[in-house]
């Protein structure tokens, strides 16, 4: 479900983009996040933990519980609550330790 307008702000509901999500091209609302974009299409599920391979998604929604981790855009273990989604980004599952990092890079 999204809202087409917020019932107390009164702000509407952005233009239609699509992403990618695990191969799946998906429909979203520009302004919303990775995060509300994968629930709004019914995927509760981002990912697994690597060790128990318990089921991850959208705990706090604060960018503070690293639970929702996702690739975005090749960038592995991207915080999806709080990254705004873009028309055309790449969103895939992460199931497995992050490769190591360059400093200099994000
Ligand atoms: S749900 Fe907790 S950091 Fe995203």
């Amino acid at each position: 479900m999204q809202l087409e307008k917020h019932p107390i702000t009164g702000r509407k509901a952005g233009k239609e983009i699509q992403f990618l999500f695990n191969g799946e091209l998906l429909k979203a609302k520009e302004g919303q996040t990775v995060a509300a974009a994968l629930m709004a299409n019914g995927i509760k599920e981002f990912g697994k933990s690597r060790k128990l391979l318990q089921s991850r998604g959208l705990y706090c929604a604060t960018g503070r519980c690293t639970n929702c981790f996702v690739t975005i855009n090749g960038l592995e273990h991207s915080i999806s609550c709080t990254t705004v989604l873009e028309d055309g980004m790449k969103v895939e599952s992460n199931n497995a330790d992050p490769t190591r990092r360059e400093p200099n890079e994000n």
